[in-house]
């Protein structure tokens, strides 16, 4: 999500009841299974994703100007192709990948519009360079698989789906704006018992309200004992063992390449600052920002900003190397400048091309916040040996 759409507003999304009582009635139930209370990972899944119901189900429309938010790739196909001019340039001459097949493997696809933007970047002229790829999804959802294939079919079988990360990969493994989508645990720090107690999800009086939890083992944030100190009572901090599970699958099943991902978020001690205090877990509703988490299970989105920290240390358990840790706009730049060097082929630059460029490094736009995490499998990229 774009930043320049963070202005708290109070334009509302329908109420409630109105907009998906089986929704709604399906996490009271888990409530009820659940002794009165669901963790807001559990109460986040079924609202974003329960099949048929939750918010990631219902549409393809949420991306872009006509919808809730807007990423890297709505902004245009300039995304995708310098992507494209990545994969081909640098992860397919790094050390170990220089010939022979080569997989790109996405999750998170959504409608599929990344992958249509690289793979024409890629197929681009049509010669013997574009044969070496191989374009996977991974969707664990049919719904939204279906609308991938429709908006891919023209790629034939250079295009193949599977519902979970392959055991092994040889190339290239990439989201964008994936982790952010995942389910996230809410912690809230206690002066009187001097521990993060976990809130969660329970319905009071006609609405879904927050209850703390039982929390029999302490959490750990290794935190310094000075900044525990000063810490204000009811500070939030959100945590995602689903996002951080998921990227040591992705690196486990590296077996050659680059593992990356493009999206919002922050090293673990820029979580505890006065100005996050509140947590980073929003909802957006046609390009607004709500506060309010709980009133509207299906029909926001709801956001949480990635901890770079937990997951990058994750990689690394799992035997990958740093490549880059940088900002979008600089990892962009950088592609950027590799494309006027070479004598290969990049598209020329149009006005709105040059306009796609600028919003996407701008630090207005997607510059600042968004940020790359690249670890890879079989040594160093190009230029960093
Ligand atoms: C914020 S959207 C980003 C869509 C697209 N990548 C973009 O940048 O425009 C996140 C997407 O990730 C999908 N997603 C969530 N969990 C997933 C998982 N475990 N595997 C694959 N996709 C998942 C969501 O359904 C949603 O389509």
């Amino acid at each position: 999500m774009s930043e320049t759409s963070e202005s708290m507003s109070p334009g509302m999304p329908r109420p409630l009841m109105e907009f998906s009582p089986l929704l709604v009635e399906r996490i009271r139930a888990a409530i009820g299974t659940g002794g009165g209370a669901v963790s807001l990972s559990r109460y986040m899944e079924m609202a974003l994703y329960e099949p048929g119901l939750g918010y990631y189900e219902r549409t393809p429309r949420i991306v872009g100007r006509g919808g809730d938010f807007a990423t890297s790739v709505s902004v245009g196909s300039l995304f995708g192709e310098l992507m494209a001019y990545w994969i081909e340039h640098e992860v397919g001459v790094s050390e170990g990948l220089s010939d022979g097949p080569l997989e790109i493997v996405e999750a998170g696809a959504h409608d599929g519009r990344w992958a249509e933007d690289i793979l024409e970047a890629l197929l681009r002229g049509g010669g013997k360079d574009g044969e070496r790829f191989c374009y996977r999804i991974v969707e664990p959802s049919a719904t939204r698989q279906a609308w991938q294939r429709e908006r891919l079919a023209r790629f034939g079988d250079r295009v193949v789906w599977s519902e979970a990360m392959p055991a092994q990969v040889r190339g290239v493994i990439l989201s964008n704006e994936l982790l952010d989508a995942f389910p996230v645990e809410r912690w809230c720090w206690s002066t009187d018992q001097r521990r993060w107690v976990e809130q969660g999800v329970c319905w009071k009086e006609g609405r879904f309200d927050w209850i703390a939890l039982p929390t029999p083992a302490p959490m750990e944030w290794k935190l310094p004992e000075e900044l525990q100190s000063v810490l204000p009572n009811g500070f939030v901090r959100e945590r995602s063992p689903t996002a951080v599970a998921w990227w040591a699958r992705a690196a486990t099943a590296l077996h050659a390449g680059c593992l990356i991902t493009l999206d919002y978020g922050l090293e673990a001690e820029e979580f505890l600052t006065p100005g996050r205090s509140a947590g980073t877990l929003r909802a957006y509703h046609r390009h607004r920002v709500f506060d309010d988490l709980l009133s509207f299970p299906g029909e926001v989105d709801l956001t949480a900003h990635v901890d770079f920290s937990a997951v990058a240390e994750a990689g690394l358990q799992e035997g990958l190397v740093p490549w880059y840790r940088e900002r979008q706009s600089r990892f962009l730049m950088r592609i950027l400048e590799s494309t006027q060097r070479s004598s290969g082929r990049f598209p020329d630059w149009s006005t709105q091309r040059v306009r796609a460029f600028q919003t996407l490094t701008h630090p207005e736009h997607f510059g600042r916040g968004f940020r790359v995490l690249a670890q890879g499998r079989g040594g160093a990229p190009w230029g960093r040996a």
